[in-house]
């Protein structure tokens, strides 16, 4: 059973990472890959308090939306719009320091000023669903937040995988 993290909200970021780094694999051990998206989410949104947080799952060649927390959110993104589209297309972080120098940008808050997104792979590389965090201060994330997030995400991803589907890119 999950036990509730304490974070230290005086403690640096990378305080707060490695706090996370800790945490992750005892809260994620569960078999399903929902209620360790729904951990995940409720965690980091402990951690950081960021505005926005939550998963986009691949879903026959669409994105749907996942677990969140935070304000109600588009319910399909779809690929060639959008800072989660090119994340799963790239298979890569993206880093968005202000939303609106972001041609193509979907806003489901109006108050999201910056965005990081990044990919949830399987072992053999292919994209099953992005991981999204939404502030509401500009330039919030960087390529560090980038590298993070990607490298606990990597580690743990397989959980948030339902392994007997197969990713419908
Ligand atoms: N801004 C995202 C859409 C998802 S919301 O921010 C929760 C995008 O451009 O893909």
């Amino acid at each position: 059973m999950a036990q509730a993290s304490a974070f230290d909200h005086s403690a640096s970021r990378q305080a707060r990472y490695d706090q996370l780094d800790l945490q992750c694999p005892a809260l994620l051990s569960d078999a399903d890959p929902v209620a360790n998206q729904a951990n995940f989410v409720a965690m980091v949104r402990m951690a950081f308090g960021w505005h926005w947080v939550g998963f986009y799952r691949v879903v026959h060649g669409e994105l749907v939306l996942g677990p969140f927390q935070g304000p109600v959110a588009c319910t399909r993104l779809f690929k060639g719009k959008g800072v989660c589209a090119e994340a799963w297309v790239r298979n890569e972080a993206v880093v968005v320091p202000n939303v609106d120098d972001y041609p193509g940008h979907v806003v489901c808050s109006a108050e999201s000023r910056s965005e990081l997104v990044l990919p949830v792979r399987d072992e053999q590389g292919h994209v099953h669903a992005v991981f999204d965090v939404d502030s509401t201060a500009i330039g919030d994330f960087d390529q560090q937040d980038a590298d993070r997030f990607q490298r606990l995400i990597d580690a743990v991803g397989s959980c948030f995988i339902d392994n007997a589907k197969s990713p419908h890119v």
